[in-house]
């Protein structure tokens, strides 16, 4: 049994994610269609992140009559990317909330510690008054995400919801335990960290594969 707060971690495990995962995990993928198929997972993970957005009746008049139909109660949502390599999951969740705002965090991890390294941060002006959907492909240490859901914290925002592709069992104790509320979405659960912190099975490095710098 996980030792985390289970019921804080949403598995999306479609069966079309499950595919486009395989495919983003083989190391004979090209960049071009990397970067679309983390689009593409962003897609789903924002769907599922979204399904318990609040709903208000409205009156629309169909070409045959006037209806009775349901949309977003004023929800407001912030995308915020971990740079680099969260900036692939931006227009998969755009696509989905084209008026969201979008904030960044900039982050390295240090090659040795792999402790991360600040170098930017930036939200939108109203961002504690929004839903925010914090990107980023990998989830290893924690140690990225939790300094971005600290930032937010201080920044009094509320609804934190965390959005990665592959994750690990050690990544997410780190975050669950680090926040009592942040509720966390990934397409995996991979098997553990190696000696460099790299995600086995994985899929290598996502901001290198996204951005073809290696
Ligand atoms: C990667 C990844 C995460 C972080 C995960 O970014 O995109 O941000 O590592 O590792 P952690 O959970 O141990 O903190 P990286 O630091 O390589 O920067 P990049 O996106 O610029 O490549
Ligand atoms: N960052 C990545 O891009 N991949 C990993 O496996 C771990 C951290």
């Amino acid at each position: 049994m996980a030792d985390y707060d289970e019921s804080r971690l949403t598995v999306v495990d479609h069966p079309l994610v499950q595919h486009k995962l395989s495919i983003l995990r083989d190391k004979d993928t090209g960049t071009k269609q990397f970067r679309e198929l983390v689009t593409e997972l962003a897609i789903f993970e924002g769907y599922e992140a979204m399904r318990d957005f609040p709903l208000e009746d409205v009156e629309v008049e169909t070409p045959l009559e006037k209806t009775t139909c349901k949309r977003i109660a004023g929800k407001k949502v912030a995308i915020i990317p971990i740079l680099r390599a969260g900036l692939g999951m931006v227009d998969g969740i755009l696509t989905l909330v084209p008026s969201a705002r979008v904030g960044h965090v900039g982050m390295y991890r240090d090659p040795e510690t792999h402790v991360p390294h600040q170098y930017y941060c930036k939200f939108p002006s109203d961002v504690e008054n929004r839903t925010c959907l914090v990107v980023d492909p990998m989830l290893a240490t924690g140690g990225s995400l939790t300094a971005a859901i600290q930032f937010l914290r201080d920044a009094d925002v509320k609804d934190i919801r965390c959005l990665t592709i592959v994750s690990c069992p050690e990544g997410v104790k780190t975050v669950l335990d680090y926040d009592p509320e942040v509720r966390l979405y990934t397409c995996s659960v991979d098997r553990c960290l190696n000696e460099n912190a790299y995600i086995l099975p994985g899929l290598g490095d996502a901001g290198d594969r996204i951005y073809g710098t290696k």
